[in-house]
């Protein structure tokens, strides 16, 4: 099994790193592979709303200048997702945002959804306040592609400032601890259910607007 964590930090090692590198220890902990993408210090464009993913069905976004449609894969051919971003003004990093616009836009509208029922977590590490905002907001990318999300004793933040400063926050440190501990639990309990439980059948999406059907 394996999980691919996404860091939206332009710190490539910062408290991002380090409060998704405590989830993923315990995951290898548990004979679960773990990988941290690093996605904050990389160029990559924004949505241009083209709607080219939803024709072409191809699970690729047509902006290919960037390592976006290679992690795109990366997501789907994993068992875990994590998401951590550090807040900036209130919200995840611009450049994470960029990328989950993207990413989960295609694999939203691909005829055969392409991340439904694999396991995901956000993770957002902050200095003094806006940790809640940014946690939601990369749960709305989770949530909307029925991805099954295990939680931990908090909501998934850690507070800090200065790279290295997360390993002080001991209580952030157990809620990434624990959310380590149930994921990798989840996961197993869904890898046993293989065969064993019948799985939801999808239902055919029904686009609809408040102002028209
Ligand atoms: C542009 C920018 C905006 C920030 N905005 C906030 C904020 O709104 N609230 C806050 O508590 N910390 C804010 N911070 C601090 C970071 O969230 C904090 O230092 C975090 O630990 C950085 O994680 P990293 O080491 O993974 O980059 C901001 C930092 C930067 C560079």
């Amino acid at each position: 099994m394996k999980v691919v964590a996404f860091n939206g930090s332009p710190r490539k090692e910062g408290n991002t790193y380090y409060a998704l590198n405590t989830v993923g220890e315990e995951l290898k902990s548990q004979g679960i592979d773990f990988e941290i993408v690093n996605v904050g210090g990389k160029n990559i464009r924004g949505c241009i709303a083209c709607m080219r993913c939803m024709e072409n069905q191809n699970e690729r976004c047509v902006i290919d200048i960037d390592e976006v449609n290679a992690w795109i894969q990366k997501m789907k051919e994993a068992d875990g997702i994590i998401l951590g971003s550090p807040v900036f003004f209130g919200g995840m990093a611009g450049t994470m945002k960029s990328f989950l616009d993207r990413a989960f836009f295609v694999t939203r509208v691909q005829n055969q959804p392409m991340l439904r029922h694999k396991v995901a977590a956000a993770v957002a590490t902050v200095r003094r306040s806006g940790e809640v905002g940014t946690f939601n907001a990369l749960n709305h990318y989770i949530m909307t592609d029925e991805l099954i999300i295990p939680t931990s004793n908090y909501w998934n933040a850690v507070f800090d400032m200065q790279p290295g400063e997360a390993a002080q926050d001991v209580e952030g440190i157990q809620t990434m601890r624990l959310l380590g501990k149930n994921m990798a639990w989840l996961l197993k309990v869904l890898a046993a259910g293989k065969g064993q439980v019948e799985p939801v059948a999808p239902e055919e999406r029904q686009w609809t607007s408040f102002s028209r059907v």
